[in-house]
């Protein structure tokens, strides 16, 4: 049996993760094995190993990773369209095998994208959770499956015939525009044809907002969320049918979010609602939608095999760019430390990512 580098959690208290080895895994019928050259990071991983959610369900040691960029090394049974040696970008899944930090993953051949030479590993492997996160805020139907609390918009895919730019004269606002999430949330609106798209972030990454997209930065160090209502009132007048939070954390940050949202609009959040229940129907018609992110369960399959599909056009095109990369020390080593960088939020307008070659 084949042995690889992997970063493992040993266990469900809050474990360290320790550089150790696994078995290179085997592609089961429709999955392709990957050979990883670069892998992201995200707050998801540290939720892994300090609650040790997501993996619960599966064997320890486990291993955590959302995203990756690497080239095919072996193909399943019934795996058509593809060839070994495919520079391709994935998201993973937890399960020991299907997750991103360690050499090699096993993912679903229907939900990867090719990478187009306009991009590198490195760049390519921020993208996958993030731009999951935004497009199934936004464009997963609002209860998924029905009586469920995960759930989007329901806004048109950009990527569906209609989708691309229906939504053109309507402005948007996005809370934390600088986040990997932000980011590409900014992005989708733009592609959506939301305008204006109003945004918040630190002053310093207001180019990074314009260069995805935004066209009005507020700098939410000199605008507390109590006054953001009124600095998004002074750029446009018309409705918000729909914001997305992409730093919903505080009760302040969906308050002012709801405060802005118009009537029979759609609150996206990236973390538990506070402004009332997933999915339901406030009484003047809004209703606050939360995302469980993950691609490879449930009715959000569909939705990004279809994003699959689109998504090395929309690179090469520059329709989607990635997050600025910013390169950990050490390859899986360094993960652990940069990880409680992440935590403290000391981590601004770049995404983490560890190169495989550089694991000691
Ligand atoms: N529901 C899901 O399935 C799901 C999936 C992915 C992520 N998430 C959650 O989504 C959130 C964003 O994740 P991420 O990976 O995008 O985070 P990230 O990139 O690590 O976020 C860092 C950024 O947050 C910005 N920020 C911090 N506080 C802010 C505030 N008060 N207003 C505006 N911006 C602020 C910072 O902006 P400046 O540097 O410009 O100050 C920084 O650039 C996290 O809470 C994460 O747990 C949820």
């Amino acid at each position: 049996m084949s042995l690889q580098k992997a970063l493992l959690l040993c266990s469900k208290d809050a474990g360290r993760f320790i550089l150790g080895t696994r078995p290179i895994p085997r592609p089961g019928a429709g999955q392709v094995l990957v050979k990883n050259i670069a892998v992201a990071l995200n707050p998801a991983d540290f939720y892994i190993q300090k609650l040790a959610i997501f993996v619960d369900e599966y064997d320890f040691p486990a291993v955590a990773g959302c995203d990756g960029a690497g080239t095919i090394a072996d193909l399943g049974e019934g795996v058509r369209g593809w060839r070994v040696g495919d520079k391709i970008l994935y998201q993973s899944h937890w399960n020991p095998d299907t997750a991103a930090f360690q050499e090699h993953t096993l993912v679903d051949a229907v939900r990867i994208a090719k990478i187009p030479p306009n991009v590198t590993c490195e760049q390519a492997c921020t993208l996958p959770l993030a731009l999951a996160t935004a497009a199934i805020g936004m464009y997963a139907d609002y209860a998924q499956p029905p009586g469920s609390r995960s759930g989007g918009a329901a806004l048109t895919e950009p990527w569906a015939e209609g989708g691309r730019g229906k939504y053109a004269g309507q402005p948007t606002l996005v809370i934390g525009g600088s986040s990997s999430v932000g980011q590409l949330a900014i992005q989708l609106a733009k592609l959506s044809g939301f305008d204006p798209i109003i945004t918040t972030a630190s002053k310093h990454n207001f180019d990074y907002c314009r260069a995805a997209g935004a066209t009005h930065c507020i700098d939410y160090h000199a605008t507390a969320y109590e006054q953001l209502p009124a600095a998004v009132a002074a750029i446009t007048d018309k409705p918000l049918g729909f914001v997305y939070n992409a730093i919903a954390l505080s009760k302040e940050s969906q308050d002012a979010a709801w405060a802005i949202l118009a009537p029979n609009g759609t609150l996206a959040v990236t973390a538990p609602p506070l402004v009332g229940k997933a999915n339901d129907v406030a009484e003047d018609g809004k209703r606050v939608a939360w995302m469980s992110a993950s691609v490879h369960v449930g009715p959000h399959q569909d939705m990004a095999k279809r994003m699959y599909g689109a998504l090395t056009g929309m690179i090469e095109r520059g329709d989607i760019q990635p997050n600025n990369v910013e390169l950990v020390h050490g390859g899986l080593a360094g993960i652990p430390d940069a990880l409680s960088c992440l935590e403290e939020g000391k981590i601004s307008g770049v995404k983490l990512v560890a190169r495989i070659a550089d694991t000691p």
